[in-house]
């Protein structure tokens, strides 16, 4: 029988009750602290789990009885802190994206390769059970060949709700990377290619602040399909967040977070029915077996790496005006 894993979670804050429900749901796998410098966030999540509660994640670093650290920390410290846990002998689990660029992401596979560790990039929404069934109705030829997919997601900025290293974009924030990561990820594996090139903009005209709330994007997949991304944290508006494919027979439409799925039927989408699942769990225990048996993990390093490479190719169009053609 394989060995049952421990895990702990960096970083008490909104996505890590979710990531916390994930280790305790999944098979194979024991949730045993969380780790926050605000320590009362840690010690109230870790009180409600049971578990030990540190304000420095070094505490369950030098657990040899700890196999897999969590990483939900704020954009910036993916890179430092993913490092020290790889050194440390822990698999490193990182929600997305990866890294801020490229530079970083290439030395913290780098540095996991070296200890011998597996490296994990967490691109939660193709583990919905809407994308998934979206996915394998294009595979079956549900709408003939994909053509383009329109990635399309507006949502309140929510100012008044953001931690400081949001509103920084030298802190990793702003809308794009923290949801163009998510859009890019599903929209892409749906399609079933990587990028190939990208022409976009992106821009603060909402809160000029130093930090991204609108943008767009078109990218140029390897397999000669094409997506929109445009997505807006807005001040006032209409939420959407929906993804829609043109194939040559047919269209579909995604609505990843409602779990929802749509397919053309005489001029008109109709629901196709969704056997909903919790995304979270549903990735901590694929990623969990292949920690168990040395399997592929369920998103390949590379495609972590690839994200952030489309996410800063993106930034540099942005900034240049000019197309970007991947490597
Ligand atoms: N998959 C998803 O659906 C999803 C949703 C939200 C966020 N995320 C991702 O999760 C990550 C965290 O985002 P968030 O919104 O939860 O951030 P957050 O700001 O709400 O929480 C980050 C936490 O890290 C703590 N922290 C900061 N520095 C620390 C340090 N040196 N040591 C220990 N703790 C430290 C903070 O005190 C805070 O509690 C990001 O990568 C984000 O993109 C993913």
């Amino acid at each position: 029988m394989s060995k049952s894993l421990n895990a702990f979670i960096i970083g008490a804050g909104r996505v890590a009750p979710g990531l916390a429900r994930a280790i305790t749901s999944s098979p194979g796998v024991s949730l045993v602290g969380i780790a926050d410098s605000d320590f009362p966030r840690a010690e109230a999540l870790a009180g409600r789990l049971g578990v030990r509660a540190a304000a420095d994640y070094r505490e369950f670093l030098a657990d040899p009885s700890v196999d897999l650290a969590v990483i939900a920390l704020p954009h910036w410290l993916h890179y430092s802190v993913a490092i020290e846990c790889a050194r440390a002998g822990k698999h490193v689990y990182v929600e997305k994206p990866l890294a801020n660029s490229l530079d970083e992401a290439d030395e913290m596979i780098a540095v996991a390769e070296a200890h011998h560790v597996r490296l994990f990039a967490a691109h939660t929404q193709r583990f919905f059970a809407s994308t998934i069934l979206a996915r394998q109705m294009i595979e079956e030829g549900r709408i003939g060949a994909p053509i383009y997919a329109t990635d399309t997601w507006y949502k309140d900025f929510g100012l008044s709700t953001r931690p400081a290293w949001f509103l920084d974009r030298a802190k990793g924030g702003g809308m794009w990377l923290m949801n163009g990561a998510h859009m890019i990820d599903r929209t892409c594996w749906m399609l079933g290619s990587e990028v190939a090139a990208v022409k976009a903009w992106i821009g603060n005209p909402i809160y000029r602040l130093p930090a991204d709330d609108s943008a767009m994007a078109l990218l140029q997949l390897k397999n000669g399909t094409h997506c929109t991304i445009v997505h807006a944290g807005y001040r006032r508006g209409v939420g959407r967040c929906e993804v829609e494919i043109l194939g040559t027979e047919g269209m579909l439409k995604v609505d990843t977070y409602g779990s929802r799925v749509w397919i053309d039927e005489n001029g008109e989408f109709v629901p196709v029915e969704v056997q909903k699942h919790d995304a979270f769990t549903y990735e901590m225990t694929k990623l969990v077996e292949a920690l168990q048996t040395g399997a592929e993990l369920p998103v390949p390093i590379s495609w972590g790496r690839h994200m952030v490479e489309v996410l800063c190719a993106c930034e540099e169009s942005g900034r240049t005006g000019r197309e970007v053609i991947l490597s």
